[in-house]
């Protein structure tokens, strides 16, 4: 069954964008990770998903 839905989901902060469009899902039970360099969007990814940051959209 699928847990969380991800769709479009972008962040800006004014000129910067933070987080481009990221879609997908995940499944209950399944483990997901992000990765990625620093300044890659993970922390403001979760901070999203988590309602700690208004998304731009998605
Ligand atoms: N509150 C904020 N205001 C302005 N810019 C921000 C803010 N939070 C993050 N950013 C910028 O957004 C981009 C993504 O940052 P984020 O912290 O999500 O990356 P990260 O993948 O978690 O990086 P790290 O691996 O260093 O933890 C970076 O360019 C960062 O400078
Ligand atoms: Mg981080």
């Amino acid at each position: 069954m699928t847990a969380i839905v991800v769709d479009k989901l972008t962040k800006r902060f004014g000129d910067l964008t933070a987080v481009d469009c990221i879609s997908f899902e995940i499944k209950e039970g399944e483990i997901f990770g992000l990765l990625g360099p620093n300044g890659a969007g993970k922390t403001t990814t979760i901070s999203m998903l988590s309602t700690l940051l208004e998304p731009t959209s998605g």
